[in-house]
């Protein structure tokens, strides 16, 4: 038996990671915090000024004792800042410019991955030693909810003033009136938003998810529009019979079970010389390329949690939301697409826009 040695541990860099984890936990739980904080009104009754416990629970319409020790946890954060004096809690307004509002700098809704993921890691955990995966409707309804809370601001924001720019004459085609589509449009605030900018133009949802669609539709009657209309469809299978003449996919690529298929339909599915936007997630095809990138640890971990398992649930490619800039522009040209450029989107690091038109 030989006795290997064992290298000396260097305890200061053991100290330095032990304290890494530690705040690594403590944003875990944060974030459920800040959660709870999004859900129940909390960060909007606090920014209408500095308030006691007792106060801000009657503005939030909450029971006090819960909502003194989520200060505890907020203050101790230093999101809140305490007066012991007054006894008083004041969220600065330049934290509030992060965790209300409507637009996309309310970054509140990303924290409402963390439970729904948090659900489902039972079957997550089966997968990794069996196989498989956690298909897309053990996630549904609450992924429905989600989503359209984390796409919701964006969408308000930059869809028209920041996407749209990014495609060429796509605006003024638009404004013309053309025919548009939405594969895997979720619950189809995109193509509302369009098709209340553009009445001459005619748009359809398409989504696997029943209860997407109808959320969906009943969002086009609220807003009065008719040249919208919303289907439940495996975009895999897009309808070919009136070409299409542009495709939008907004994070709809990566997590589909068959994605090459989906990008080949998409192609079908377009006149001649159409135009595809693709927006998806902003990172390389190499991990070595992705270290540094300080968004690429939760891309990795929502992947693992939600966008491939829900792939592999269905024996599918199981892309995962980092598949990346090189891969993706290998797929779309083998689907059939010339890439015209890729962009950044305003006010998103973490996702890009690929321009692509039918070869
Ligand atoms: C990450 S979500 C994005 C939703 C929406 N585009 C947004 O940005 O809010 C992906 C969507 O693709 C839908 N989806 C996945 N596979 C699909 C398929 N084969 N056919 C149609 N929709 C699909 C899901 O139901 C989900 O709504």
């Amino acid at each position: 038996m030989t006795t290997e040695a064992v290298p000396a541990l260097d305890e200061a860099k053991v100290e330095e990671f032990a304290g890494r984890l530690f705040e690594t936990f403590t944003s875990g739980t944060l974030t459920l915090m800040i959660d709870v904080g999004h859900r129940t009104g909390l960060f909007d009754a606090a920014a209408a000024g500095p308030a006691t416990s007792t106060e801000l629970a009657e503005r939030a319409g909450l029971r006090e004792r819960y909502v003194r020790e989520w200060l505890g946890a907020l203050t101790t954060a230093e999101i809140f800042s305490y007066e012991p004096e007054s006894g008083r809690y004041t969220l600065p307004p330049e934290h509030a410019a992060c965790l209300t509002g409507g637009g996309s700098d309310n970054l509140a809704p990303m924290s409402l991955l963390s439970a729904l993921l948090g659900n489902h890691l039972d079957g997550v955990i089966d997968a990794f030693r069996h196989g498989g995966g956690v298909p897309y409707e053990k996630f549904r309804p609450r992924f429905t909810a989600v989503m359209d809370e984390l796409s919701r601001g964006l969408f308000d924001g930059q869809l028209i003033d920041g996407i749209l720019p990014l495609t060429g004459d796509l605006p003024e085609r638009l404004a013309a009136g053309i025919r548009a589509a939405d594969v895997g449009c979720g619950s189809g605030h995109a193509m509302n938003l369009l098709a209340a900018a553009y009445p001459a133009s005619t748009f359809v949802g398409y989504d696997i998810g029943a209860d997407a669609i109808e959320q969906a539709r009943a969002e086009a009657v609220e807003m009065g529009l008719s040249n919208v209309r919303f289907e439940v469809q495996d975009v895999a299978q897009l309808p070919t019979d009136l070409p299409l003449d542009v495709v939008f996919a907004f994070d709809a690529i990566h997590d589909q079970a068959d994605p090459a298929g989906v990008l080949r339909s998409v192609n079908a599915a377009l006149a001649d010389g159409g135009t595809f936007v693709m927006f998806d997630i902003k990172a390389s095809s190499h991990l070595e390329n992705n270290v540094g990138n300080p968004f690429a640890p939760l891309l990795y971990s929502i992947s693992t949690l939600h966008c491939m398992t829900v792939s592999l649930a269905l024996d599918g490619a199981g892309l995962g939301t980092c598949w990346g800039e090189e891969l993706a522009r290998q797929m779309l040209d083998d689907a059939g697409f010339d890439v015209l450029g890729v962009s950044d989107v305003p006010d998103d690091p973490m996702d890009c826009v690929y321009l692509c038109r039918k070869r």
